[in-house]
């Protein structure tokens, strides 16, 4: 097993090895740092524990560099870290671990390493590396941990029960890994989530949710959505994307199974963007979709207004999530309510007016919303696939060649409301909104052209059907 470490992380692991002993203690290289640096992913984040004190440790080591970086610590959990050269160093003490059914909080006492390993998610986060002068760099791996990163299989030193139940953030992040390195869940494993599901409850929403967006950053998110939802823990924290799930049939006619679309929309956009609320538009964009199901006689399926419940149901799910309350929210509720609009214009007899209309609407997000709506396009008939996409394209240049002749996008026209109210002598009032819709409209509608003069010629004869004459006249 080759492990390839640069010159600064091999004279760091020297200088702590050195400051362990004069400590009179032993230290590891243990978790995320080993099993990364094996598959040979980059990594930043070195976990260090030690038989011992690990915040005298790190204040140890910390001293013996000219610049002495700062150390942060929690004496409570008896971790300390200090960032160094790039790197993220953190320190803790080996510990025996045990935990009572009712809290996250464990009992805990200072063990050995084989303890401290012990106690540790899964096998292939449970390797460490002696940093010790009698034994350094050797591999410490007592449940096969490097056979399991070779067979590529996520499995819990203890009894999955028992390991789930000490912290039960660990099924989220068992999918999490398993979504990231594309490895299997062994069934035993599985099926352990699938029993202590209920025990999510005790974890903070906003852990579950740094879970979810991991698996939402990863190149396939499909994999890991369709594990939480398969396993039942999708249904314990958001119920609203489970009920996505699931084909209806009345008189024959069946509808898609809204979730796995969903999850193909995901994995197109993930293709296309890294863009994590993009990927969140994606998620959400037919959240809105089983309360607006219909079967209409005549017509099948309907899930008319979809994307208007869909727009209002995400500042709600954002709370829910714990996910922020902020531009992002809006972002993606925007893109959640725009969705449709490119698709529709590719019927035929379109309007520039149309065109236009969406430059306006979409503005700044006109990018996403096209690479949203493309994503969209899913069916298990290829030629259809394949014609929407063609029809998809002819969209994107008839909007390039509008937005080129009238420059309609991040817009604003040529009088602002502000001119208005000077103009006529106005406070802010219905009649100011009536003439910058006026204005407003006509440029969209291609009635008048996108310059002052013209909204200036409209803007007068508007006002005079309105009483109003400017106030110098
Ligand atoms: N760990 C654990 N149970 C948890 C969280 C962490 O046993 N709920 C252990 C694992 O040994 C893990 C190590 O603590 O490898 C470090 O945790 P963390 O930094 O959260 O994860 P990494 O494995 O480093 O992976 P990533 O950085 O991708 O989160």
């Amino acid at each position: 097993m080759d492990i390839v470490c640069t010159p600064e992380e091999l004279s760091l692991f020297k200088t702590i090895g050195d400051a362990a002993a004069a400590l009179n203690v032993s230290c590891y290289l243990i978790g995320g740092f080993v099993r990364d640096k094996i598959l040979g992913r980059p990594t930043k984040d070195v976990d260090i524990v030690c038989t011992g004190d690990g915040i005298e440790l790190a204040h140890a080591v910390a001293a013996t560099f000219p610049h002495k970086p700062h150390v942060s610590f929690f004496k409570t959990f008896g971790t300390a870290q200090f960032r160094l050269h790039g790197l993220d160093v953190e320190f803790v003490g080996a510990r025996k671990e045990s935990y009572s059914s009712d809290s996250r909080k464990p009992h805990v006492e200072p063990g050995t390493i084989e303890d401290d390993q012990l106690r540790r998610d899964f096998t292939i986060n449970a390797l460490a590396i002696s940093l010790n002068s009698i034994n350094y760099g050797k591999l410490i791996d007592p449940f096969d941990g490097i056979a399991d990163l070779e067979r590529k299989i996520i499995r819990t030193p203890l009894d999955p029960d028992t390991t789930f139940s000490d912290d039960p953030l660990r099924m989220m992040r068992a999918i999490r890994f398993s979504t990231q390195l594309g490895f299997e869940i062994t069934p035993d494993v599985f099926q352990s989530i699938c029993r202590n599901k209920g025990r999510l409850k005790i974890v903070s929403q906003e852990r579950v949710t740094d879970e979810l967006n991991k698996i939402m950053a990863a190149a396939r998110p499909s994999v890991g959505l369709d594990l939480l939802f398969r396993s039942g823990l999708l249904r314990e924290f958001f119920p609203q994307m489970a009920d996505l799930s699931g084909v209806e049939i009345v008189e024959g006619k069946g509808h898609k199974d809204n979730f796995y679309h969903t999850l193909q929309v995901i994995d197109n956009t993930a293709a296309k963007s890294d863009n994590l609320w993009l990927r969140w538009a994606a998620l959400l964009h037919d959240i809105g979709k089983p309360a607006t199901k219909k079967f209409e006689d005549g017509h099948g399926w309907t899930f008319h207004g979809h994307e208007v419940v869909g727009e209002r149901m995400t500042p709600r799910i954002f709370k829910q999530l714990k996910l922020p309350q902020n531009e992002k929210m809006k972002y993606v509720a925007k893109l959640v309510a725009l969705h449709l609009r490119p698709i529709s214009l590719t019927k035929e007899d379109i309007t520039d007016s149309a065109m236009r209309r969406l430059l306006f609407d979409a503005g700044e997000e006109l990018e996403d919303l096209m690479i949203l709506c493309e994503s969209d396009i899913t069916s298990k008939n290829r030629m259809k696939v394949k014609r929407y996409l063609e029809n998809f394209e002819l969209v994107k240049q008839r909007l390039k060649e509008v937005e080129e002749n009238d420059k309609i996008r991040n817009w604003q026209p040529p009088i602002s409301g502000e001119d208005i109210m000077q103009l006529f002598g106005l406070s802010p009032s219905r009649e100011v909104g009536v003439l910058k819709t006026t204005i407003r409209e006509a440029i969209l509608d291609g009635l008048i052209p996108n310059d002052r003069d013209a909204a200036y010629e409209l803007l007068l004869s508007k006002a005079k059907e309105l009483n109003l004459k400017p106030v110098n006249q």
